[in-house]
């Protein structure tokens, strides 16, 4: 069978996704340096699956180390490039260590994709790349304008996208799908492997889960006063084990379909826009777990409103975000209560 070499694999995205890649028969190795996540992931994948995936402890940037990666294994068909560093506000911070782990990890893959004839990338990008489009672009799809990058961590999924284009032009053997990405959200149903934020939560639902658990005093809702129907914000949350089988359909496309474009763009996302507030309401009303919050401010950087127009992903890719919130926000629930102990 096929190997997919999934960096970052050991992350939130990249663990699920490596589960239904190996739950569809495939061979995976995972390079990940675990900056972070946990090696723990490992056995929760395979509880799950029933098989250990192959890993290796390697930094994507280290040119010398991902070399040997690929001599080691020449049956890689293709490439899921997860591994990157995610913090909005970090990356403000420290633009450096984003410049150089997002830009960097991606170039060395390329390079040595070439040079060992790999021909099939699929690269973890964002919502991010639109910016607040203008409103005859909501929903957003794949013709919309690309906006300035409000973040240097933006800024490095916009230029890495620039940066496939510009190596497919030049090398006609490699393929790539980039997949832009909504909000993803939610654990694998079997609570065994989730979302393991470090530190203090920056993104919405696990700041929810570590408050219903008893670890934060209150969620803080950022702004009420959006030109959005209840106020607040307005995103497209995907549950991740469905953005997960959007990787596997990707490379079963890159592996069987002849007839595509060298490049291929995707949203993926469900379509559908929910408010900060709903998703609040909707996670109490599950879960029957009270979650303290008030509104403040603005979070500078924010974007009003966002969701996705999946229709490309749904007719070509052949796949569709199909779960419910409601179950998507419990199965969070669930695995924020099983690293708690909460019964
Ligand atoms: C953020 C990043 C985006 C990145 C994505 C990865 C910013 C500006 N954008 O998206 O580039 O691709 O994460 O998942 O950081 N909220 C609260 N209280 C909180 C946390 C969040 O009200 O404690 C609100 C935010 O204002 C926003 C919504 O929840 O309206 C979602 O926030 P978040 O989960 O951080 O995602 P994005 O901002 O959409």
């Amino acid at each position: 069978m096929a190997r997919i070499l999934v960096t970052g694999g050991a992350g939130y995205i990249g663990s699920h996704t490596v589960v239904e890649l190996m739950q569809q028969g495939y061979e995976v190795l995972i390079v990940d340096n675990l900056s972070n996540s946990n090696i723990d992931v490992l056995d929760g994948i395979e509880q799950i699956v029933g098989r250990r995936p192959e890993f290796l402890n390697v930094d994507c940037c280290d040119y010398v180390q991902m070399d040997s990666v690929f001599i080691q294994h020449p049956d890689i068909v293709g490439v899921i490039h997860f591994a990157a560093s995610k913090a909005v506000g970090e990356s403000v911070q420290e633009p450096l260590k984003y410049y150089r782990n997002n830009i960097l990890s991606l170039v060395t893959l390329l390079s040595l994709m070439n040079e060992h004839k790999v021909p099939n990338i699929v690269f973890s990008s964002s919502c991010t790349v639109y910016g607040q489009p203008d409103k005859e672009h909501l929903p957003v799809d794949e013709t919309a304008p690309l906006k300035k990058a409000l973040s240097p961590y933006g800024n490095t999924k916009k230029i890495n996208e620039d940066i496939i284009f510009d190596q497919a032009h030049a090398c006609p053997q490699l393929h790539a799908t980039i997949l832009r990405y909504f909000n993803p959200i939610g654990a694998h149903p079997s609570a065994l492997i989730g979302e393991l934020p470090n530190g203090v939560p920056n993104n919405l639902l696990p700041f929810v889960t570590q408050t219903a658990a008893g670890l934060r005093s209150e969620l803080k809702i950022f702004g009420n006063d959006y030109n959005t129907p209840d106020g607040s914000c307005i995103r497209d949350y995907i549950y991740v084990v469905d953005l997960a089988k959007a990787h596997v359909k990707a490379i079963d496309r890159m592996l069987n379909v002849k007839d595509r474009e060298q490049v291929e763009v995707f949203n993926l996302g469900t379509g559908r826009g929910l408010s900060v507030l709903e998703i609040v309401n909707t996670f109490m009303k599950v879960t029957g777990v009270n979650l303290p919050y008030t509104i403040v401010g603005r979070r500078e950087g924010d974007i009003e409103q966002v969701w996705a127009e999946p229709h490309k992903a749904n007719t070509v890719l052949g796949w569709k975000a199909e779960t419910p919130v409601e179950e998507v926000l419990l199965s969070a629930w669930n695995w924020e209560k099983k690293l708690r102990n909460i019964n």
